[in-house]
């Protein structure tokens, strides 16, 4: 199917009644992701403005298990509980049975099923980690694996394929979860296969410089944040700087192309430290305009900076939408680099909570009860 250009109806597939298994439970991880050209902006439904590319994480995961049980009787809406690291939490439901809704259109068959949805992360809640992507990705996958039991012969591709096509209609970050290390997600004319609908393993060598990158988690604030990245991504739809940012990002996406093809570590320093500040520019010129990065953020940002130039290192940062900072580094210089997060970094994080992590290779099925 090369260079072929799929669209939804690839999604929507005829169904049997008698493969439908009555009860059963399914278990997934899937992990968080930390995007390196940042998506923010969108149409609907979930239609990027511009691509985005991401390292896919290692250790920060959503673990979900599924539990599906027949209907007696088939009905039009869904029956989900939501139990979250062990307690019910019905606060959770609105939003899951929103994303049942948006994709019931390419798995019918959930509305024949009750479910069961427990899920936990390895990360602390409210950490400022989004868990969105993990979490998202995670319950799609469970989904792909129900939909992989009615019609078997859906291949290995299809089936990632699907469940990050699934996964970006409950969040788009999350469509970058399913695989790793690094996925692209948004058509771009350089990067065969890439699409709006999906993500895709980024098509090329990656240089071994970036083997093993390391990203460690400084959690700064933990607070709620006080404007979500659904209410964000809206504001770029009348921001004055809006279509300069979104042709920037797709230039960006084609320079770090060639970055991760050639290795070289400081147009990838460059190139990322800047995504992540125009991520927060946006922010501030939005209207209304909001700041999510905290002093703390700051004084990490320009400690970063100046180990950077003294001890001629290539760590360097990057944001999400919260005030959290991500440090990235090469796996060679991984000693040095904790060291000084230890030493130095540490004391700007709640409770000098920080997480260690590095590129991870994507999703993985636990468990199979059918
Ligand atoms: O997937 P959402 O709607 O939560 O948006 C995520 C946006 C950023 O994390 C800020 C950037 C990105 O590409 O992940």
């Amino acid at each position: 199917m090369k260079n072929k250009i799929l669209t939804e109806k690839y999604f929507i597939l005829a169904y049997s009644n008698t493969n439908k298994p009555k009860h059963g439970s399914f278990t997934w991880e899937s992990p968080s992701n930390i995007a390196l050209v940042k998506y923010w902006g969108k149409s609907e439904p979930q239609i990027p403005k511009n691509a985005s590319i991401s390292f896919t994480l290692n250790n920060c995961k959503t673990i979900t298990t599924l539990t599906f049980t027949k209907k007696e009787k088939v009905t039009k809406d869904f029956k989900v509980e939501v139990i979250f690291e062990g307690e019910k939490k019905d606060a959770f439901k609105p939003k899951i049975i929103q994303f049942f809704e948006r994709i019931e259109e390419y798995v019918p068959f959930i509305t024949d099923y009750n479910f069961v949805l427990e899920t936990k992360n390895t990360f602390p809640h409210s950490s400022g980690i989004a868990s969105s992507a993990s979490g998202l990705s995670a319950l799609a996958l469970c989904i792909m694996s129900l939909e992989k039991e009615i019609n078997p012969n859906i291949s290995a591709e299809y089936f990632n394929r699907k469940a990050s096509f699934l996964a970006r209609l409950g969040s788009g970050s999350a469509s970058r979860s399913v695989e790793g290390e690094i996925v692209v997600w948004g058509a771009h004319e350089i990067l065969p296969h890439s699409s709006n609908l999906y993500g895709v393993k980024f098509p090329f060598t990656i240089h071994t410089n970036f083997n093993q990158y390391q990203d460690t988690i400084l959690l700064v604030d933990r607070g709620e944040k006080q404007v979500s990245s659904t209410v964000g991504h809206q504001l770029m739809h009348e921001h004055p700087f809006a279509n300069q940012r979104f042709s920037q990002a797709q230039e960006n996406i084609a320079k770090l192309t060639e970055i991760l093809q050639n290795g070289d570590i400081d147009a990838f320093v460059n190139l990322v430290e800047s995504e992540a500040l125009t991520l927060h520019a946006m922010m501030m010129t939005s209207n209304p305009y909001f700041i999510l990065m905290k002093p703390n953020t700051l004084t990490i940002i320009e400690k970063i900076w100046a180990y950077r130039k003294e001890h001629d290192s290539n760590v360097c940062f990057t944001l999400d939408a919260g005030a959290n900072v991500h440090v990235l580094y090469p796996e060679k210089e991984k000693e040095k680099i904790q060291l000084f997060i230890e030493n130095e970094l540490a004391d700007y994080c709640q409770n000098r909570h920080y997480i260690f992590d590095f590129v991870g290779k994507g999703a993985n099925l636990i468990s199979i009860f059918v």
